[in-house]
Protein backbone atom coordinates (compact mmCIF):
# COMPACT_ATOMS: atom_id res chain seq x y z
CA UNK A 1 0.00 0.00 0.00
CA UNK A 2 0.95 3.57 -0.18
CA UNK A 3 2.57 5.24 2.43
CA UNK A 4 -0.27 7.41 3.00
CA UNK A 5 -2.38 4.44 4.03
CA UNK A 6 -0.02 3.47 6.92
CA UNK A 7 -1.98 4.50 10.03
CA UNK A 8 0.02 3.11 12.88
CA UNK A 9 3.13 0.79 13.72
CA UNK A 10 1.32 -2.49 13.08
CA UNK A 11 0.40 -1.71 9.28
CA UNK A 12 4.16 -1.44 9.15
CA UNK A 13 5.07 -4.97 10.57
CA UNK A 14 1.92 -6.36 7.88
CA UNK A 15 4.07 -4.71 4.91
CA UNK A 16 7.41 -5.94 5.91
CA UNK A 17 5.92 -9.71 6.67
CA UNK A 18 5.16 -9.63 3.27
CA UNK A 19 7.66 -7.87 1.51
CA UNK A 20 10.88 -8.99 3.41
CA UNK A 21 12.73 -12.11 1.94
CA UNK A 22 12.42 -14.79 4.04
CA UNK A 23 15.37 -14.95 5.84
CA UNK A 24 15.10 -11.63 6.94
CA UNK A 25 11.49 -11.54 8.13
CA UNK A 26 12.80 -14.72 10.02
CA UNK A 27 15.89 -12.56 11.48
CA UNK A 28 13.67 -9.22 12.27
CA UNK A 29 10.59 -11.13 13.55
CA UNK A 30 12.24 -14.22 15.55
CA UNK A 31 12.24 -14.90 19.54
CA UNK A 32 13.96 -17.24 21.51
CA UNK A 33 12.48 -20.77 22.04
CA UNK A 34 8.44 -20.88 22.67
CA UNK A 35 7.80 -17.05 21.80
CA UNK A 36 6.09 -16.53 24.67
CA UNK A 37 7.86 -13.22 26.22
CA UNK A 38 7.23 -11.83 22.63
CA UNK A 39 3.98 -11.95 23.34
CA UNK A 40 3.72 -11.00 26.52
CA UNK A 41 5.80 -7.93 25.79
CA UNK A 42 2.71 -6.73 24.07
CA UNK A 43 0.36 -8.07 26.80
CA UNK A 44 1.18 -6.49 29.44
CA UNK A 45 0.46 -2.72 27.73
CA UNK A 46 -2.62 -4.37 27.58
CA UNK A 47 -3.11 -5.20 31.29
CA UNK A 48 -2.97 -1.79 32.24
CA UNK A 49 -5.60 1.14 32.13
CA UNK A 50 -5.81 4.26 31.76
CA UNK A 51 -7.12 6.81 34.97
CA UNK A 52 -7.88 10.00 32.76
CA UNK A 53 -8.02 13.38 34.38
CA UNK A 54 -10.41 16.23 32.89
CA UNK A 55 -11.28 19.69 32.38
CA UNK A 56 -7.58 20.57 32.72
CA UNK A 57 -7.52 22.71 29.18
CA UNK A 58 -5.58 20.63 27.17
CA UNK A 59 -5.37 22.87 23.75
CA UNK A 60 -1.35 22.81 23.88
CA UNK A 61 0.23 19.79 24.93
CA UNK A 62 3.94 19.22 24.51
CA UNK A 63 5.89 15.80 24.57
CA UNK A 64 9.27 16.81 24.08
CA UNK A 65 12.14 15.59 26.06
CA UNK A 66 15.83 15.40 27.14
CA UNK A 67 17.36 11.85 26.83
CA UNK A 68 20.81 11.48 29.01
CA UNK A 69 20.88 15.67 28.90
CA UNK A 70 20.26 15.67 24.83
CA UNK A 71 16.77 17.24 23.21
CA UNK A 72 14.53 14.79 21.93
CA UNK A 73 11.24 15.55 20.08
CA UNK A 74 9.66 11.95 21.18
CA UNK A 75 10.27 10.53 24.72
CA UNK A 76 11.44 7.58 22.40
CA UNK A 77 14.52 6.50 20.88
CA UNK A 78 15.24 4.25 18.00
CA UNK A 79 16.76 0.91 19.66
CA UNK A 80 19.61 -0.78 18.24
CA UNK A 81 18.71 -3.83 15.93
CA UNK A 82 21.22 -5.33 13.33
CA UNK A 83 21.76 -6.34 9.89
CA UNK A 84 19.40 -3.39 8.40
CA UNK A 85 20.35 -3.86 4.97
CA UNK A 86 19.00 -7.70 5.21
CA UNK A 87 15.60 -5.35 5.07
CA UNK A 88 16.45 -2.44 2.98
CA UNK A 89 20.16 -1.13 0.74
CA UNK A 90 20.75 1.76 3.00
CA UNK A 91 20.24 -0.10 6.32
CA UNK A 92 20.72 1.95 9.46
CA UNK A 93 21.28 4.92 7.46
CA UNK A 94 17.35 5.28 6.77
CA UNK A 95 16.82 5.59 10.90
CA UNK A 96 19.71 8.16 11.08
CA UNK A 97 18.63 10.37 8.02
CA UNK A 98 14.94 10.35 9.73
CA UNK A 99 16.32 10.77 13.01
CA UNK A 100 17.99 13.70 11.96
CA UNK A 101 15.32 15.86 10.85
CA UNK A 102 12.90 14.93 13.52
CA UNK A 103 15.58 15.11 16.12
CA UNK A 104 15.46 11.95 17.60
CA UNK A 105 17.74 9.76 19.09
CA UNK A 106 19.05 6.82 17.48
CA UNK A 107 21.14 4.05 18.88
CA UNK A 108 23.94 2.54 16.43
CA UNK A 109 23.97 -1.19 16.71
CA UNK A 110 27.80 -2.95 16.75
CA UNK A 111 26.10 -5.07 14.51
CA UNK A 112 25.07 -2.69 12.26
CA UNK A 113 25.11 -3.50 8.48
CA UNK A 114 26.74 0.23 7.43
CA UNK A 115 29.80 0.57 9.10
CA UNK A 116 29.62 2.75 12.67
CA UNK A 117 31.68 5.75 10.50
CA UNK A 118 29.15 5.82 7.83
CA UNK A 119 26.28 6.25 9.90
CA UNK A 120 27.85 9.19 11.95
CA UNK A 121 28.48 10.77 8.64
CA UNK A 122 25.16 10.62 7.36
CA UNK A 123 23.82 12.49 10.56
CA UNK A 124 23.77 16.00 11.17
CA UNK A 125 26.66 18.02 13.13
CA UNK A 126 25.09 17.67 16.53
CA UNK A 127 22.77 15.23 15.78
CA UNK A 128 23.00 12.77 19.14
CA UNK A 129 23.64 9.35 18.53
CA UNK A 130 23.73 7.18 21.70
CA UNK A 131 26.19 3.68 20.53
CA UNK A 132 25.07 -0.17 21.46
CA UNK A 133 27.79 -2.08 22.45
CA UNK A 134 28.85 -6.45 22.41
CA UNK A 135 31.79 -6.39 24.30
CA UNK A 136 34.17 -8.36 22.32
CA UNK A 137 36.91 -11.32 23.98
CA UNK A 138 40.03 -8.88 22.65
CA UNK A 139 39.22 -5.46 24.59
CA UNK A 140 41.56 -3.79 22.86
CA UNK A 141 39.16 -3.73 20.12
CA UNK A 142 36.24 -2.91 22.20
CA UNK A 143 38.27 0.24 24.03
CA UNK A 144 38.95 1.37 20.43
CA UNK A 145 35.52 1.66 19.22
CA UNK A 146 34.45 3.21 21.93
CA UNK A 147 37.14 5.60 22.29
CA UNK A 148 36.27 6.46 18.62
CA UNK A 149 32.94 6.61 18.89
CA UNK A 150 33.39 9.28 21.82
CA UNK A 151 35.31 10.62 19.53
CA UNK A 152 33.25 11.35 17.01
CA UNK A 153 30.44 12.60 19.27
CA UNK A 154 28.25 9.39 20.56
CA UNK A 155 26.29 11.01 23.52
CA UNK A 156 25.47 7.70 25.53
CA UNK A 157 27.09 3.93 25.64
CA UNK A 158 24.46 1.67 26.24
CA UNK A 159 26.45 -1.95 27.17
CA UNK A 160 24.01 -4.80 26.51
CA UNK A 161 23.87 -7.29 29.42
CA UNK A 162 21.79 -9.74 28.46
CA UNK A 163 23.16 -11.61 25.61
CA UNK A 164 26.29 -13.31 26.78
CA UNK A 165 25.27 -15.86 24.34
CA UNK A 166 22.48 -14.93 21.85
CA UNK A 167 19.15 -17.13 22.64
CA UNK A 168 18.15 -19.58 20.10
CA UNK A 169 15.74 -18.40 17.26
CA UNK A 170 14.34 -20.92 15.67
CA UNK A 171 13.02 -19.40 12.69
CA UNK A 172 16.47 -17.89 12.09
CA UNK A 173 18.46 -21.30 12.95
CA UNK A 174 16.74 -22.91 10.25
CA UNK A 175 17.79 -20.37 7.52
CA UNK A 176 21.59 -20.42 6.56
CA UNK A 177 23.93 -17.36 6.61
CA UNK A 178 25.60 -16.67 3.69
CA UNK A 179 28.80 -14.23 4.20
CA UNK A 180 28.05 -11.11 2.65
CA UNK A 181 23.88 -11.07 3.48
CA UNK A 182 22.57 -7.91 5.15
CA UNK A 183 26.70 -6.19 3.82
CA UNK A 184 27.46 -8.19 7.49
CA UNK A 185 30.85 -7.21 6.05
CA UNK A 186 32.42 -8.89 9.08
CA UNK A 187 33.65 -5.87 10.49
CA UNK A 188 36.42 -5.54 12.90
CA UNK A 189 34.85 -5.98 16.09
CA UNK A 190 32.96 -8.82 14.85
CA UNK A 191 35.45 -11.79 14.17
CA UNK A 192 35.28 -16.30 13.99
CA UNK A 193 31.85 -15.96 11.57
CA UNK A 194 30.14 -19.28 11.88
CA UNK A 195 28.01 -20.01 9.13
CA UNK A 196 25.80 -22.91 9.53
CA UNK A 197 23.34 -21.66 12.33
CA UNK A 198 21.02 -18.95 11.38
CA UNK A 199 21.86 -15.00 10.97
CA UNK A 200 21.77 -14.04 14.48
CA UNK A 201 24.52 -16.93 16.09
CA UNK A 202 26.91 -16.40 12.54
CA UNK A 203 27.55 -12.91 13.31
CA UNK A 204 27.70 -12.69 17.59
CA UNK A 205 30.71 -15.46 18.29
CA UNK A 206 32.88 -12.59 19.14
CA UNK A 207 31.07 -11.68 22.36
CA UNK A 208 32.45 -12.24 26.05
CA UNK A 209 30.72 -14.10 27.81
CA UNK A 210 32.58 -13.53 30.76
CA UNK A 211 31.80 -9.91 31.19
CA UNK A 212 31.03 -8.70 34.79
CA UNK A 213 30.40 -6.07 37.35
CA UNK A 214 34.22 -6.31 37.70
CA UNK A 215 34.19 -4.93 34.43
CA UNK A 216 32.76 -1.73 34.93
CA UNK A 217 35.36 0.54 36.27
CA UNK A 218 37.41 -0.20 33.08
CA UNK A 219 34.72 1.13 30.76
CA UNK A 220 34.54 4.27 33.55
CA UNK A 221 38.35 4.28 32.70
CA UNK A 222 38.20 4.53 28.87
CA UNK A 223 35.63 6.71 28.20
CA UNK A 224 33.53 9.67 30.06
CA UNK A 225 30.25 9.25 27.89
CA UNK A 226 26.98 8.44 30.16
CA UNK A 227 27.35 4.77 30.62
CA UNK A 228 24.10 2.66 30.50
CA UNK A 229 23.30 -1.39 31.17
CA UNK A 230 20.70 -2.55 28.67
CA UNK A 231 18.77 -5.77 29.84
CA UNK A 232 18.03 -5.18 33.22
CA UNK A 233 15.45 -7.17 34.24
CA UNK A 234 15.74 -7.59 38.38
CA UNK A 235 15.57 -4.89 40.98
CA UNK A 236 18.71 -6.37 42.49
CA UNK A 237 20.58 -5.98 39.35
CA UNK A 238 19.11 -2.40 39.06
CA UNK A 239 20.32 -1.79 42.79
CA UNK A 240 24.09 -3.24 41.91
CA UNK A 241 23.91 -0.75 38.11
CA UNK A 242 23.16 2.34 40.77
CA UNK A 243 26.01 1.35 43.25
CA UNK A 244 28.15 0.17 40.46
CA UNK A 245 27.51 4.20 39.09
CA UNK A 246 26.60 3.70 35.88
CA UNK A 247 23.99 6.58 34.83
CA UNK A 248 20.67 4.01 33.88
CA UNK A 249 19.35 1.29 32.69
CA UNK A 250 17.14 -0.55 30.16
CA UNK A 251 14.55 -2.88 31.34
CA UNK A 252 14.55 -4.77 28.38
CA UNK A 253 14.17 -8.53 27.38
CA UNK A 254 16.10 -7.99 23.78
CA UNK A 255 12.62 -7.83 22.26
CA UNK A 256 11.42 -11.54 23.54
CA UNK A 257 15.48 -12.66 21.65
CA UNK A 258 17.16 -13.81 24.61
CA UNK A 259 15.58 -15.64 28.20
CA UNK A 260 12.19 -16.76 26.75
CA UNK A 261 9.29 -16.52 29.79
CA UNK A 262 11.30 -13.61 30.75
CA UNK A 263 8.55 -10.96 32.26
CA UNK A 264 8.32 -7.69 30.12
CA UNK A 265 9.99 -4.40 31.27
CA UNK A 266 6.93 -2.95 31.40
CA UNK A 267 6.03 -5.49 34.48
CA UNK A 268 9.49 -5.13 36.02
CA UNK A 269 9.32 -1.14 36.00
CA UNK A 270 7.29 -1.38 38.86
CA UNK A 271 8.88 -3.38 41.21
CA UNK A 272 12.20 -1.45 40.03
CA UNK A 273 10.64 2.25 40.93
CA UNK A 274 9.52 0.82 44.18
CA UNK A 275 13.44 -0.07 45.01
CA UNK A 276 14.61 2.96 43.45
CA UNK A 277 12.35 5.01 45.34
CA UNK A 278 13.84 3.58 48.92
CA UNK A 279 17.69 4.44 47.59
CA UNK A 280 17.84 8.01 46.75
CA UNK A 281 16.43 10.78 44.75
CA UNK A 282 13.12 10.07 42.48
CA UNK A 283 13.01 10.82 39.36
CA UNK A 284 16.99 10.34 40.46
CA UNK A 285 18.85 12.95 37.66
CA UNK A 286 21.67 10.98 37.59
CA UNK A 287 20.01 7.91 36.90
CA UNK A 288 17.62 6.82 34.06
CA UNK A 289 15.20 3.89 33.92
CA UNK A 290 14.36 3.19 30.41
CA UNK A 291 12.04 0.42 28.82
CA UNK A 292 11.91 -1.35 25.74
CA UNK A 293 9.80 -4.29 24.11
CA UNK A 294 6.46 -3.61 22.72
CA UNK A 295 6.33 -0.89 22.26
CA UNK A 296 3.82 0.46 19.08
CA UNK A 297 1.38 2.60 20.38
CA UNK A 298 1.56 6.51 22.23
CA UNK A 299 -0.47 4.62 24.67
CA UNK A 300 2.01 2.53 25.91
CA UNK A 301 4.87 4.95 25.73
CA UNK A 302 2.32 6.91 27.95
CA UNK A 303 1.68 4.15 30.40
CA UNK A 304 5.68 3.34 31.16
CA UNK A 305 6.29 7.34 31.77
CA UNK A 306 3.55 7.50 33.75
CA UNK A 307 5.14 4.51 35.95
CA UNK A 308 8.51 6.25 36.37
CA UNK A 309 9.66 5.49 32.95
CA UNK A 310 12.53 8.69 31.44
CA UNK A 311 12.06 7.50 27.84
CA UNK A 312 11.22 4.49 26.00
CA UNK A 313 13.30 2.47 23.29
CA UNK A 314 11.45 0.72 20.10
CA UNK A 315 12.70 -1.64 17.82
CA UNK A 316 10.94 -3.40 15.17
CA UNK A 317 8.46 -0.52 14.67
CA UNK A 318 11.13 1.41 12.91
CA UNK A 319 13.10 -1.40 11.30
CA UNK A 320 9.83 -2.23 9.67
CA UNK A 321 9.08 1.18 8.80
CA UNK A 322 12.73 1.17 6.66
CA UNK A 323 12.16 -1.93 5.69
CA UNK A 324 8.62 -1.17 3.98
CA UNK A 325 9.22 2.33 3.02
CA UNK A 326 13.08 3.43 3.81
CA UNK A 327 13.68 6.66 5.52
CA UNK A 328 10.57 8.19 4.29
CA UNK A 329 8.53 5.33 6.51
CA UNK A 330 10.12 6.25 9.96
CA UNK A 331 9.48 9.84 9.25
CA UNK A 332 6.20 8.32 8.84
CA UNK A 333 6.43 6.66 12.52
CA UNK A 334 7.94 9.69 13.56
CA UNK A 335 4.52 11.43 12.92
CA UNK A 336 2.13 8.94 14.07
CA UNK A 337 3.42 8.97 17.37
CA UNK A 338 3.53 12.20 17.47
CA UNK A 339 -0.13 12.55 16.28
CA UNK A 340 -0.75 9.19 18.92
CA UNK A 341 0.85 11.36 21.49
CA UNK A 342 -0.59 14.44 21.23
CA UNK A 343 -4.22 12.88 21.25
CA UNK A 344 -3.76 10.86 24.28
CA UNK A 345 -2.12 12.87 26.15
CA UNK A 346 -5.02 15.57 25.52
CA UNK A 347 -7.71 12.76 26.25
CA UNK A 348 -5.42 11.59 29.55
CA UNK A 349 -5.27 15.31 30.96
CA UNK A 350 -1.83 15.30 30.96
CA UNK A 351 -0.21 18.34 29.18
CA UNK A 352 3.43 17.66 29.35
CA UNK A 353 5.18 15.07 30.74
CA UNK A 354 6.36 16.23 33.89
CA UNK A 355 1.85 15.75 34.29
CA UNK A 356 2.35 12.25 33.21
CA UNK A 357 1.58 10.77 37.23
CA UNK A 358 1.66 6.98 38.24
CA UNK A 359 -2.05 7.90 39.32
CA UNK A 360 -3.33 8.64 35.82
CA UNK A 361 -2.64 4.47 35.59
CA UNK A 362 -4.24 1.68 36.84
CA UNK A 363 -1.40 -1.25 36.98
CA UNK A 364 -3.30 -3.16 39.36
CA UNK A 365 -3.56 -6.22 37.05
CA UNK A 366 -0.37 -5.98 35.40
CA UNK A 367 1.32 -8.46 37.70
CA UNK A 368 -1.47 -10.02 38.73
CA UNK A 369 -1.56 -13.30 36.08
C1 LIG B 1 17.49 -6.43 18.38
N1 LIG B 1 17.95 -5.97 19.61
C2 LIG B 1 19.30 -5.79 19.80
N2 LIG B 1 19.76 -5.34 20.99
C3 LIG B 1 21.08 -5.16 21.19
O1 LIG B 1 21.46 -4.75 22.29
N3 LIG B 1 21.97 -5.41 20.20
C4 LIG B 1 21.58 -5.86 18.98
O2 LIG B 1 22.40 -6.10 18.09
C5 LIG B 1 20.20 -6.07 18.76
N4 LIG B 1 19.75 -6.52 17.57
C6 LIG B 1 18.42 -6.71 17.36
C7 LIG B 1 17.99 -7.15 16.12
C8 LIG B 1 16.64 -7.29 15.87
C9 LIG B 1 16.19 -7.74 14.51
C10 LIG B 1 15.69 -7.00 16.90
C11 LIG B 1 14.22 -7.13 16.64
C12 LIG B 1 16.13 -6.57 18.12
C13 LIG B 1 16.99 -5.63 20.70
C14 LIG B 1 16.51 -4.19 20.58
O3 LIG B 1 17.54 -3.27 20.86
C15 LIG B 1 15.36 -3.92 21.55
O4 LIG B 1 15.73 -4.30 22.85
C16 LIG B 1 14.09 -4.65 21.13
O5 LIG B 1 13.97 -4.67 19.74
C17 LIG B 1 12.86 -3.99 21.73
O6 LIG B 1 11.72 -4.69 21.41
P1 LIG B 1 10.76 -4.32 20.17
O7 LIG B 1 10.60 -2.81 20.14
O8 LIG B 1 11.43 -4.84 18.95
O9 LIG B 1 9.50 -5.03 20.50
Amino acid sequence: PPLDEILNLHDFEAVAKVILPDKAWAYYSSASDDEITIRENRAAYQRVWFRPRILRDVTVVDWSTTILGQKSNLPVYISATALGKLGHPDGELNLTRAAGKHGVIQMIPTLASCSFDEIVDAALPNQPLFLQLYVNRDRTITKRYVQHAEKRGVKGLFITVDAPQLGRREKDMRMKFVGDDAGAKVQENMSGVKKDEGVARAISSFIDPSLSWKDLPWFRSITNMPIILKGVSTPEDAVLALEAGVQGIVLSNHGGRQLDTSRSGLENLIDIVNVLKTRGPWPNPNFSVFVDGGVRRASDVLKALALGASAVGIGRGFLYAFCSYGEAGVEKAFKILGDELEMNMRLLGARNLKELVPEMVDANALQAH
